[in-house]
């Protein structure tokens, strides 16, 4: 796992890169509470439980001002599957939820649970770990100065986006088909491609219902700028061949998104291509080990 690194801003108006200065970057005090958080991860072995966090008020009440906006936001522009997720997943809307809270409840209805990350974490460890029913997550707040501005996946994206999946079986079985395809492959090109699919589905999938776009990706769920504006992208129809012909880049909102008919369209896609990889496979799909676009690293 290697250490935190930083995403370039996005605002919650759109606004992109270095017109808008990441609010942590230049508070000390931040950092150091950002680093501390997510120190335990670099010991962390997957399944161990995470170290509680005792959040400050400044952090339960960016927490509050988040989940407001986003509890609307959701209501508008998420899918169904996803509204009936999110009441199975029961969010509190007054305090953080600590990991252990969040894997009492999931468990139970998906068997998943939530597992310690700090920041990064390579593919084969973060998606062959949904195999067996865990999902790297991390603890750390975003600023407090700018709380619906995200510059980089925290606890409220984990929560308000994975976590929000995990509590739907639907959901919970398309992390496992990810897991487990990513279990039987070691080529790094493979994991990349398997990587970039989960990108454009579970991070920034939408479904169409009834003529409109609605956002099932946990990135879309759990960014308020982002969910409000699906309109704006181009939408284009599933398809895996065209996903991974995609090039994207993680620091800015996504231009192109993927739309589904249903959630069964995306668990039979989705099935078809992972059980047919094997280490081979990346030469098949036309795929070299630059064809997708970074700029920084990606928690996931
Ligand atoms: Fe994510």
């Amino acid at each position: 796992m290697s250490d935190i690194q930083l995403r370039t801003p996005v605002a919650a108006d759109g606004r992109l890169g270095a017109s808008v200065e990441h609010p942590g970057l230049s508070d000390p005090r931040y950092l150091r509470r950002r680093g501390a958080i997510a120190a335990p991860a670099r010991s962390h072995r997957v399944g161990d439980p995470s170290p509680p966090v005792d959040y400050s008020e400044t952090e339960e009440q960016t927490w509050r001002i988040v989940h407001q906006a986003l509890w609307t936001a959701q209501r508008e522009h998420a899918c169904r599957g996803v509204l009936d997720a999110r009441e199975q997943a029961a969010i509190p809307a007054d305090h953080i939820p600590q990991h252990a809270e969040v894997a009492s409840r999931l468990r139970r209805l998906t068997g998943f649970d939530f597992t310690l990350a700090g920041g990064v974490v390579e593919n084969k460890r973060f998606l062959g770990s949904m195999a067996e029913g865990y999902f790297h997550a991390v603890q750390f707040v975003r600023h407090s100065a700018m709380p619906l501005f995200t510059p980089e996946p925290d606890v409220i994206h984990d929560v308000f986006g994975h976590g929000i999946h995990l509590a739907s079986p639907a959901f919970a079985d398309i992390y496992r088909l990810i897991g487990q395809a990513a279990m039987r492959v070691e080529d790094e090109d493979v994991l990349q491609m398997i990587s970039d699919v989960y990108w454009f589905t579970l991070e920034y999938g939408v479904l169409d219902e009834g003529g409109e776009p609605k956002a099932y990706g946990a990135a879309l769920l759990s960014s308020y700028g982002e969910i409000r504006r699906l309109r704006r992208s181009r939408i284009r129809p599933l398809s895996i061949r065209a996903m991974l012909a995609t090039k994207y880049d993680i620091c800015g909102y996504q231009p192109v998104l993927f739309s589904a008919r249903c959630l069964d369209e995306i668990t039979d896609t989705l099935g078809g291509f992972l059980e047919q990889l094997d280490d081979e496979s990346a030469p098949r799909f036309g795929r070299t080990p630059s064809a997708s676009a970074r700029c920084g690293a990606e928690e996931q």
